[in-house]
Protein backbone atom coordinates (compact mmCIF):
# COMPACT_ATOMS: atom_id res chain seq x y z
CA UNK A 1 0.00 0.00 0.00
CA UNK A 2 1.62 3.14 -1.43
CA UNK A 3 2.68 5.22 2.38
CA UNK A 4 1.11 9.09 2.40
CA UNK A 5 4.55 10.89 2.69
CA UNK A 6 5.07 13.54 4.68
CA UNK A 7 7.78 16.78 5.85
CA UNK A 8 8.39 18.22 9.01
CA UNK A 9 9.76 21.68 8.89
CA UNK A 10 11.14 22.45 12.64
CA UNK A 11 11.52 19.78 15.02
CA UNK A 12 11.60 21.48 18.37
CA UNK A 13 8.82 21.29 21.06
CA UNK A 14 6.05 20.95 18.44
CA UNK A 15 8.26 18.98 15.63
CA UNK A 16 9.37 16.32 17.75
CA UNK A 17 5.82 15.65 19.21
CA UNK A 18 4.14 15.28 15.58
CA UNK A 19 7.63 13.33 14.97
CA UNK A 20 6.62 10.85 18.06
CA UNK A 21 3.42 10.23 17.82
CA UNK A 22 3.85 9.53 14.03
CA UNK A 23 5.86 6.68 14.93
CA UNK A 24 3.93 5.72 18.45
CA UNK A 25 0.71 6.02 16.83
CA UNK A 26 0.99 4.87 13.56
CA UNK A 27 -0.99 1.75 13.44
CA UNK A 28 -3.93 3.80 14.50
CA UNK A 29 -2.90 6.68 11.45
CA UNK A 30 -2.77 3.66 9.42
CA UNK A 31 -6.56 2.83 10.64
CA UNK A 32 -8.32 6.25 10.07
CA UNK A 33 -6.55 7.28 6.67
CA UNK A 34 -6.16 4.06 4.78
CA UNK A 35 -2.39 4.05 4.53
CA UNK A 36 0.93 4.10 6.14
CA UNK A 37 2.57 7.49 7.02
CA UNK A 38 6.24 7.91 6.39
CA UNK A 39 8.18 11.04 7.63
CA UNK A 40 10.18 11.53 4.40
CA UNK A 41 11.91 15.01 5.12
CA UNK A 42 12.48 17.27 8.13
CA UNK A 43 13.62 20.48 7.76
CA UNK A 44 15.41 22.19 10.59
CA UNK A 45 17.66 25.39 11.16
CA UNK A 46 20.89 23.47 12.95
CA UNK A 47 21.19 19.78 11.35
CA UNK A 48 24.35 19.01 13.80
CA UNK A 49 21.55 18.58 16.26
CA UNK A 50 19.90 15.85 14.75
CA UNK A 51 22.56 12.85 14.18
CA UNK A 52 20.34 10.09 15.81
CA UNK A 53 17.25 10.04 13.67
CA UNK A 54 16.30 7.71 11.48
CA UNK A 55 18.57 7.52 8.39
CA UNK A 56 16.12 7.46 5.62
CA UNK A 57 14.91 10.70 6.53
CA UNK A 58 16.11 13.61 4.70
CA UNK A 59 17.43 15.79 7.18
CA UNK A 60 17.81 19.36 5.04
CA UNK A 61 18.17 22.88 6.08
CA UNK A 62 16.77 23.97 2.06
CA UNK A 63 13.09 24.02 1.82
CA UNK A 64 13.88 22.93 -2.12
CA UNK A 65 14.23 19.45 -1.00
CA UNK A 66 10.83 19.39 -0.06
CA UNK A 67 9.33 21.11 -2.95
CA UNK A 68 11.14 19.20 -5.26
CA UNK A 69 9.94 15.91 -3.96
CA UNK A 70 6.62 14.74 -5.58
CA UNK A 71 6.41 12.19 -3.37
CA UNK A 72 5.42 14.59 0.29
CA UNK A 73 1.91 14.95 -0.21
CA UNK A 74 1.71 16.96 3.69
CA UNK A 75 3.76 19.75 5.41
CA UNK A 76 3.73 19.77 8.94
CA UNK A 77 5.12 23.40 9.79
CA UNK A 78 6.18 23.88 13.60
CA UNK A 79 8.71 26.82 13.06
CA UNK A 80 8.79 29.85 15.33
CA UNK A 81 7.79 33.53 14.02
CA UNK A 82 6.53 34.99 10.29
CA UNK A 83 9.18 34.13 7.87
CA UNK A 84 10.77 31.93 6.83
CA UNK A 85 7.76 29.82 7.81
CA UNK A 86 5.29 32.22 5.60
CA UNK A 87 7.43 32.13 2.68
CA UNK A 88 7.98 28.04 3.18
CA UNK A 89 4.28 26.93 3.41
CA UNK A 90 3.46 29.20 0.08
CA UNK A 91 5.66 27.49 -1.73
CA UNK A 92 4.07 24.16 -0.58
CA UNK A 93 0.96 25.20 -1.33
CA UNK A 94 1.93 26.31 -5.24
CA UNK A 95 4.00 22.72 -5.37
CA UNK A 96 0.59 20.95 -4.48
CA UNK A 97 1.13 19.98 -1.20
CA UNK A 98 -1.50 20.13 2.22
CA UNK A 99 0.04 21.91 4.84
CA UNK A 100 -0.51 21.52 8.46
CA UNK A 101 0.48 24.58 10.75
CA UNK A 102 1.12 24.95 14.06
CA UNK A 103 2.52 28.87 13.86
CA UNK A 104 -0.01 31.26 15.52
CA UNK A 105 2.20 33.97 14.67
CA UNK A 106 2.46 33.62 10.91
CA UNK A 107 -1.42 32.54 10.71
CA UNK A 108 -2.78 35.54 12.30
CA UNK A 109 -0.84 37.71 9.64
CA UNK A 110 -1.35 35.43 7.15
CA UNK A 111 -3.72 32.90 7.44
CA UNK A 112 -6.51 34.43 5.68
CA UNK A 113 -4.31 34.62 2.48
CA UNK A 114 -2.92 31.10 2.81
CA UNK A 115 -6.29 29.93 2.96
CA UNK A 116 -6.99 31.47 -0.68
CA UNK A 117 -4.15 30.31 -1.90
CA UNK A 118 -4.70 26.55 -0.68
CA UNK A 119 -7.80 27.64 -2.59
CA UNK A 120 -6.56 28.32 -5.89
CA UNK A 121 -4.34 25.69 -5.57
CA UNK A 122 -7.12 22.70 -4.71
CA UNK A 123 -4.94 21.89 -1.75
CA UNK A 124 -5.97 21.84 1.99
CA UNK A 125 -4.56 23.39 5.03
CA UNK A 126 -5.46 22.29 8.43
CA UNK A 127 -4.16 25.20 11.82
CA UNK A 128 -5.90 23.58 14.97
CA UNK A 129 -2.39 23.73 16.62
CA UNK A 130 -2.59 27.12 16.73
CA UNK A 131 -5.20 27.77 18.96
CA UNK A 132 -5.75 26.73 22.22
CA UNK A 133 -2.87 23.75 21.83
CA UNK A 134 -5.02 20.55 22.47
CA UNK A 135 -8.72 21.72 22.31
CA UNK A 136 -10.32 20.64 19.23
CA UNK A 137 -11.73 24.91 19.06
CA UNK A 138 -10.95 24.87 15.12
CA UNK A 139 -12.72 22.14 14.36
CA UNK A 140 -15.62 22.73 16.97
CA UNK A 141 -16.04 26.36 15.56
CA UNK A 142 -16.06 25.06 11.82
CA UNK A 143 -18.68 22.12 12.87
CA UNK A 144 -20.91 25.03 14.93
CA UNK A 145 -20.68 27.53 11.91
CA UNK A 146 -22.40 25.37 10.12
CA UNK A 147 -25.78 26.05 11.22
CA UNK A 148 -25.33 28.23 14.63
CA UNK A 149 -24.15 31.90 14.38
CA UNK A 150 -21.79 32.97 16.93
CA UNK A 151 -21.66 36.62 18.94
CA UNK A 152 -19.14 35.83 21.17
CA UNK A 153 -15.89 34.51 22.51
CA UNK A 154 -13.66 34.75 25.45
CA UNK A 155 -11.19 32.67 26.20
CA UNK A 156 -8.13 32.20 28.84
CA UNK A 157 -5.67 31.36 25.92
CA UNK A 158 -2.05 31.61 27.28
CA UNK A 159 -0.85 28.82 29.63
CA UNK A 160 1.85 30.65 30.74
CA UNK A 161 -0.17 33.98 32.01
CA UNK A 162 -2.60 32.21 33.58
CA UNK A 163 -0.46 29.66 35.43
CA UNK A 164 1.61 32.84 36.67
CA UNK A 165 -2.19 34.42 38.17
CA UNK A 166 -2.94 30.88 39.92
CA UNK A 167 1.06 31.05 41.24
CA UNK A 168 0.12 34.33 42.81
CA UNK A 169 -2.87 34.26 44.04
CA UNK A 170 -2.72 30.43 45.96
CA UNK A 171 1.06 31.13 46.78
CA UNK A 172 0.95 34.41 47.56
CA UNK A 173 4.28 34.80 45.51
CA UNK A 174 5.60 37.74 43.52
CA UNK A 175 4.92 38.11 39.58
CA UNK A 176 8.58 37.68 39.19
CA UNK A 177 9.36 34.27 41.30
CA UNK A 178 6.13 33.05 39.61
CA UNK A 179 7.44 33.61 36.24
CA UNK A 180 10.41 32.37 37.24
CA UNK A 181 8.84 29.25 38.68
CA UNK A 182 6.95 28.80 34.81
CA UNK A 183 10.51 29.13 32.81
CA UNK A 184 11.77 26.46 35.58
CA UNK A 185 8.93 24.22 34.47
CA UNK A 186 9.19 24.64 31.16
CA UNK A 187 6.42 26.73 30.32
CA UNK A 188 7.66 30.41 29.95
CA UNK A 189 10.28 31.16 27.31
CA UNK A 190 13.26 32.69 28.44
CA UNK A 191 12.13 35.86 26.40
CA UNK A 192 8.26 35.52 28.18
CA UNK A 193 6.83 39.23 26.39
CA UNK A 194 4.46 37.40 23.80
CA UNK A 195 2.58 35.47 26.93
CA UNK A 196 3.14 37.81 29.57
CA UNK A 197 2.34 40.99 27.85
CA UNK A 198 -0.70 39.24 25.77
CA UNK A 199 0.43 38.94 22.69
CA UNK A 200 0.25 35.53 22.29
CA UNK A 201 -3.30 35.45 23.34
CA UNK A 202 -3.92 38.48 20.57
CA UNK A 203 -2.80 36.41 17.63
CA UNK A 204 -5.13 33.28 19.28
CA UNK A 205 -7.78 35.77 19.51
CA UNK A 206 -7.44 37.03 15.66
CA UNK A 207 -7.23 33.48 14.31
CA UNK A 208 -10.74 32.53 15.89
CA UNK A 209 -11.75 36.14 14.81
CA UNK A 210 -11.30 35.53 11.20
CA UNK A 211 -12.79 32.09 11.18
CA UNK A 212 -15.77 33.27 13.40
CA UNK A 213 -16.78 36.10 11.64
CA UNK A 214 -14.64 36.30 8.51
CA UNK A 215 -12.37 38.94 9.49
CA UNK A 216 -10.20 40.74 12.12
CA UNK A 217 -10.41 43.98 13.40
CA UNK A 218 -7.89 46.57 12.83
CA UNK A 219 -5.44 45.59 15.36
CA UNK A 220 -4.53 49.20 16.65
CA UNK A 221 -8.34 49.38 17.79
CA UNK A 222 -7.46 46.47 20.42
CA UNK A 223 -7.31 47.22 23.84
CA UNK A 224 -4.03 44.83 24.91
CA UNK A 225 -2.74 44.70 28.46
CA UNK A 226 -0.56 42.54 29.78
CA UNK A 227 -0.13 40.97 33.19
CA UNK A 228 3.81 42.28 34.20
CA UNK A 229 2.29 45.33 35.73
CA UNK A 230 0.02 42.67 38.34
CA UNK A 231 1.55 42.26 41.89
CA UNK A 232 0.86 39.80 44.68
CA UNK A 233 -0.86 42.66 46.70
CA UNK A 234 -3.63 43.52 43.76
CA UNK A 235 -4.59 40.51 43.32
CA UNK A 236 -5.48 40.01 47.05
CA UNK A 237 -6.98 43.32 47.30
CA UNK A 238 -9.33 43.35 44.33
CA UNK A 239 -10.97 39.90 44.63
CA UNK A 240 -12.69 38.02 47.27
CA UNK A 241 -13.41 34.30 47.05
CA UNK A 242 -15.83 34.67 44.65
CA UNK A 243 -14.21 36.91 42.42
CA UNK A 244 -10.58 36.18 40.35
CA UNK A 245 -8.60 38.31 38.59
CA UNK A 246 -8.29 36.28 34.88
CA UNK A 247 -6.07 37.25 31.66
CA UNK A 248 -9.15 36.83 29.10
CA UNK A 249 -9.36 37.79 25.49
CA UNK A 250 -12.65 38.59 24.09
CA UNK A 251 -14.08 38.74 20.72
CA UNK A 252 -17.58 39.85 19.74
CA UNK A 253 -19.83 41.38 17.45
CA UNK A 254 -22.04 44.60 18.11
CA UNK A 255 -24.17 45.96 16.32
CA UNK A 256 -22.35 44.33 12.96
CA UNK A 257 -18.64 45.88 14.40
CA UNK A 258 -16.20 43.78 16.01
CA UNK A 259 -14.34 44.39 19.66
CA UNK A 260 -11.83 42.36 21.26
CA UNK A 261 -9.82 43.01 23.90
CA UNK A 262 -6.94 41.10 25.80
CA UNK A 263 -6.94 42.22 29.41
CA UNK A 264 -7.07 41.08 32.91
CA UNK A 265 -10.43 41.50 34.28
CA UNK A 266 -12.12 40.14 37.29
CA UNK A 267 -14.87 37.24 36.94
CA UNK A 268 -17.56 35.96 39.20
CA UNK A 269 -18.14 32.52 40.58
CA UNK A 270 -20.84 31.97 37.52
CA UNK A 271 -18.11 32.70 34.75
CA UNK A 272 -17.04 29.92 32.70
CA UNK A 273 -13.88 30.82 33.30
CA UNK A 274 -13.82 31.06 36.46
CA UNK A 275 -12.37 27.71 37.15
CA UNK A 276 -9.56 27.32 35.00
CA UNK A 277 -6.16 27.15 36.82
CA UNK A 278 -2.58 26.53 35.84
CA UNK A 279 -1.81 26.12 32.63
CA UNK A 280 -5.22 25.10 31.07
CA UNK A 281 -6.68 27.40 28.73
CA UNK A 282 -10.20 27.44 28.18
CA UNK A 283 -12.58 28.67 25.35
CA UNK A 284 -16.24 30.00 26.16
CA UNK A 285 -18.56 30.07 23.01
CA UNK A 286 -21.80 32.40 22.96
CA UNK A 287 -24.07 31.09 19.82
CA UNK A 288 -27.91 31.51 18.69
CA UNK A 289 -28.97 27.66 18.87
CA UNK A 290 -26.88 25.60 21.41
CA UNK A 291 -26.27 28.73 23.75
CA UNK A 292 -23.13 28.92 25.52
CA UNK A 293 -20.32 26.16 25.53
CA UNK A 294 -16.94 25.78 27.13
CA UNK A 295 -14.12 23.64 26.67
CA UNK A 296 -11.04 23.55 28.63
CA UNK A 297 -7.73 21.33 28.35
CA UNK A 298 -4.26 21.74 27.59
CA UNK A 299 -3.42 24.43 25.80
CA UNK A 300 0.27 23.80 24.64
CA UNK A 301 2.89 21.06 25.22
CA UNK A 302 4.30 18.75 22.57
CA UNK A 303 1.57 16.07 22.35
CA UNK A 304 -1.45 17.74 23.01
CA UNK A 305 0.03 20.06 19.84
CA UNK A 306 0.93 17.70 18.13
CA UNK A 307 -2.37 15.93 18.72
CA UNK A 308 -4.22 18.68 16.86
CA UNK A 309 -2.32 18.50 13.76
CA UNK A 310 -2.86 14.65 13.29
CA UNK A 311 -6.57 15.67 13.89
CA UNK A 312 -6.18 17.93 10.95
CA UNK A 313 -4.32 15.36 9.53
CA UNK A 314 -7.06 12.54 9.61
CA UNK A 315 -9.56 14.66 8.83
CA UNK A 316 -7.89 15.49 5.75
CA UNK A 317 -7.61 11.62 4.99
CA UNK A 318 -10.54 10.38 5.94
CA UNK A 319 -12.83 12.82 4.48
CA UNK A 320 -14.82 12.97 6.41
CA UNK A 321 -15.05 16.87 6.57
CA UNK A 322 -14.61 17.51 2.47
CA UNK A 323 -11.24 19.42 2.96
CA UNK A 324 -10.94 21.81 5.94
CA UNK A 325 -10.32 24.27 3.64
CA UNK A 326 -13.74 24.48 1.87
CA UNK A 327 -15.61 25.21 4.95
CA UNK A 328 -13.54 28.13 5.80
CA UNK A 329 -14.16 29.99 2.27
N1 LIG B 1 5.48 24.84 22.15
C1 LIG B 1 4.15 24.71 22.18
O1 LIG B 1 3.58 24.13 23.11
C2 LIG B 1 3.31 25.26 21.05
C3 LIG B 1 1.93 25.06 21.06
C4 LIG B 1 1.15 25.51 19.98
C5 LIG B 1 1.77 26.16 18.92
N2 LIG B 1 3.13 26.36 18.95
C6 LIG B 1 3.77 27.01 17.79
O2 LIG B 1 4.51 26.01 17.10
C7 LIG B 1 5.69 26.58 16.52
C8 LIG B 1 6.91 25.81 17.01
O3 LIG B 1 7.02 25.96 18.42
P1 LIG B 1 8.10 25.11 19.26
O4 LIG B 1 7.79 25.37 20.68
O5 LIG B 1 8.15 23.73 18.74
O6 LIG B 1 9.44 25.89 18.85
P2 LIG B 1 10.95 25.41 19.08
O7 LIG B 1 11.01 24.35 20.11
O8 LIG B 1 11.76 26.64 19.26
O9 LIG B 1 11.35 24.73 17.68
C9 LIG B 1 11.42 25.48 16.50
C10 LIG B 1 11.96 24.60 15.39
O10 LIG B 1 11.97 25.35 14.18
C11 LIG B 1 13.25 25.25 13.57
N3 LIG B 1 13.55 26.51 12.89
C12 LIG B 1 13.57 27.75 13.41
N4 LIG B 1 13.90 28.64 12.47
C13 LIG B 1 14.08 27.94 11.32
C14 LIG B 1 14.45 28.28 10.00
N5 LIG B 1 14.70 29.53 9.65
N6 LIG B 1 14.54 27.29 9.10
C15 LIG B 1 14.31 26.01 9.45
N7 LIG B 1 13.96 25.63 10.68
C16 LIG B 1 13.86 26.59 11.60
C17 LIG B 1 14.23 25.00 14.70
O11 LIG B 1 15.38 24.36 14.14
P3 LIG B 1 16.64 23.94 15.04
O12 LIG B 1 16.12 22.86 15.93
O13 LIG B 1 17.61 23.42 14.06
O14 LIG B 1 17.08 25.14 15.78
C18 LIG B 1 13.40 24.11 15.62
O15 LIG B 1 13.52 22.76 15.23
C19 LIG B 1 5.69 28.06 16.91
O16 LIG B 1 5.17 28.81 15.85
C20 LIG B 1 4.76 28.11 18.12
O17 LIG B 1 4.11 29.35 18.25
C21 LIG B 1 3.90 25.92 19.99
Amino acid sequence: MKPIHVALLGLGTVGEGVYQTIQTHQDRLQQVTGRPVHISAILIEHPDKYTHLDKEITITTDIQTILQNPDIDVVFEAIVGIEPAFSYLKQCIIAGKSIITANKEMFARHGFELKQLAQKHDTTLGYDATTAGGIPIIQTIQQLLQVNQIHKIQGILNGTSNYILTEMREQHTSFEIALEQAQTLGYAEADPTNDIEGYDALYKLMILSELTFGEQPDWADIKRIGISDISAADLANSQTAEEKIKHIATIQQIEGKLHAAVEPISVTTTHPLYAIEGVDNAVYIETDLIGNLTLTGPGAGALPTASAMLEDFCTLFSKKISTINKVLA
